[in-house]
């Protein structure tokens, strides 16, 4: 099992914040469902992918990873199904979703029409953040042991998955696996700082224009108010309108 020290530098950053998310109940419970529905999602992806791929022993690997990985969807499904009838939980936390890229590296690639080595690339640097944060969430749940004894019998899952999916691209690109690898990287690097950045913006964007809103809204309510008092008060009389019949329309 990989000890803290070898997961992911931005997940040891980002401790605190997995902290905060799962020392509360309610967040614990949303976290356990949202990580129900990544899993499942990706077993359908890579389903597809077994579906697809011209290479047998490929075929026959996938459709092991995609049984795993509903496995894991229903196993964190039940996990926050019992943890949510064990007490009646607020749906409206404050944190629901994560800020964490999810899926296994396949939400920004159509697997359908992707080649075995992208897939395996993708899927290998997928495997393997999960495998990093999933050792640090299980270490986050010592309070909670069913919690705890899911999350290490996904890990091994996760350390298979990411194994295979390395050996079988060396296999299928033994000159550029290498390659594959770090590109798949940098996709997913610019995929998450995409990410940030568009959170970032949205809520720069929020800031500005109710800071433009309040900042406007002085002058011309002042604006405002100086025409009225310069308004002649009651009915005014139609200084020079002539009384001709209309000849057309406008
Ligand atoms: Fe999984
Ligand atoms: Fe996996």
């Amino acid at each position: 099992m990989a000890p803290l020290a070898k997961v992911a530098r931005l997940d040891r950053l980002l401790l605190p914040v997995h902290r905060w998310v799962w020392g509360d109940f309610d967040r614990r419970v949303r976290k356990l469902l949202a990580f129900a529905e990544v899993e499942s999602d990706g077993g359908r992806d890579i389903l597809r992918a077994a579906e697809v791929t011209p290479d047998s022993l490929l075929r026959r690997l996938y459709l092991e990873h995609a049984i795993d990985e509903l496995h894991h969807g229903d196993l964190f499904r039940q996990r926050g199904a019992a943890l949510l009838r064990t007490r009646s939980t607020r749906l409206n936390t404050l944190f629901n979703g994560s800020p964490l890229p999810g899926g296994h590296g396949l939400d920004d690639l159509s697997v359908q029409d992707e080649p075995d080595y992208r897939l395996l690339a993708f899927l290998h640097i997928a495997e393997k953040s999960a495998a990093g944060r999933f050792t640090i969430y299980r270490d986050l749940v010592d309070d909670d042991p069913q919690t705890k004894a899911i999350f290490e019998e996904i890990l091994r899952d996760e350390v298979f998955h990411m194994n295979y999916t390395y050996t079988q691209l060396a296999r299928v690109m033994p000159q550029s696996y290498k390659k594959h690898v770090w590109r798949a990287r940098a996709s997913r690097l610019w995929k998450r700082y995409l990410r940030i950045a568009a959170a970032i913006a949205s809520v720069l964007g929020a800031m500005m224009l109710t800071l433009i809103y309040f900042v406007a809204l002085i002058p011309f309510a002042w604006i405002a108010k100086r025409a009225e008092r310069r308004a002649p008060r009651g009915w005014t009389p139609i200084t020079t309108a002539p009384n001709d019949s209309p000849t057309r329309q406008y």
